[in-house]
């Protein structure tokens, strides 16, 4: 019999395995235990995504997190002795009920489940990845909003002796994103807390980042630890360093170009040595669940 290399058992062929024993099981497709707990079947888990998820190497070697670097190698060289223990994340501004915790309180609190999203990033390319995460909503409403609560501003960590990156003016640090709160309370929003079944790697933003995944890849925040309901539209770290590039809503949107480049179509991460191209759609392919946010709104002059 062929001896198989530790090397050839990829985190795909293990995930894979995982599924199908969950399946087999009976549990409804998208379940799986992970460590203690049972990961519901997946919100909005697409069949039509699952056949096509990127190998954990793309999407744990090619990142974008300017804290460590702007090169794509950068995150998973730099990150790996980032401390993310312990880890607060306090909700606070206009709410009635200002709340810290602890990012293992919340993997704890908050039902964890599978979703599988397209990550489209505004250079051009894009991923899929199954995420373990939970509506956004949930957290929020704990903390229950103030009718003055329109906006809510993400700041992740600033920390420039373990975050080499910090230590230039790459952007105005920390690293600032915002939504409106009917896109922050939207189901689709998701507070992600690990990705494969397993603990989100450093490099891909542990212990809590956020997916938009209607939006491009920027507007979803890595390493949160705070949550603001604000008043006013907050500015993020991407319209300050070129407003005329970056916008406060930045929907992927194949109609409405970067000022340097066509936002028609994207690059398969994965796909082989010479990428596959696909066309790009409009909201990443999330239409049907969130046009609706934006019906009134010109997404040319909003972009
Ligand atoms: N969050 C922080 N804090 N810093 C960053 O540089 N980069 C963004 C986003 N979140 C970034 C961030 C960009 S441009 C993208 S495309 C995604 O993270 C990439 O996420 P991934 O590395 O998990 O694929």
């Amino acid at each position: 019999m062929k001896k198989i290399k530790y090397s050839e058992i990829t985190p795909e062929k293990i995930y894979k395995k995982r599924r199908d024993f969950v399946k087999k099981l009976g549990l409804s497709a998208g379940s799986m235990f992970i460590g203690q707990n049972l990961i519901n079947p997946a919100f909005a888990s697409n069949d039509n995504l699952e056949n096509k998820i990127t190998e954990y190497r793309y999407i744990t070697t090619y990142n974008n997190y300017y804290e460590f670097g702007t090169k794509k190698n950068d995150p998973v060289e730099k990150s790996q002795n980032f401390k993310t223990k312990p880890w607060n994340i306090t909700i606070d501004g206009e709410v009635k009920k200002k709340i810290t915790l602890t990012a293992e309180e919340i993997k704890n609190i908050f039902p964890i489940e599978e979703r599988i999203y397209k990550l489209r990033c505004v250079e051009g390319w894009s991923m899929i990845i199954p995420w373990l995460g939970f509506s956004l909503s949930k957290l929020l409403e704990k903390a229950a909003p103030t009718s003055k609560a329109k906006f809510v501003k993400f700041t992740s960590i600033y920390d420039p002796e373990q975050m080499p990156g910090q230590r230039y003016p790459i952007l105005k640090w920390p690293y600032i994103e915002g939504l409106r709160i009917d896109e922050a309370m939207h189901p689709l929003t998701t507070l992600v807390t690990g990705l494969y079944g397993k603990e989100l790697p450093n490099q891909n933003g542990a212990p809590l980042r956020l997916i938009v995944p209607w939006k491009y890849g920027f507007k979803s925040t890595k390493v949160i630890v705070n949550i603001k309901l604000v008043e006013k539209m907050p500015t993020s770290s991407w319209m300050r360093a070129s407003p005329k590039e970056y916008g406060f809503y930045s929907n992927v949107n194949p109609r409405v170009d970067h000022p340097r480049w066509s936002q028609a179509s994207e690059r398969v991460i994965g796909s082989g040595i010479i990428s596959e191209r696909i066309p790009t759609t409009m909201f990443n392919g999330y239409g049907d669940e969130v046009a609706h946010l934006y019906s009134e709104m010109d997404l040319k002059k909003n972009f």
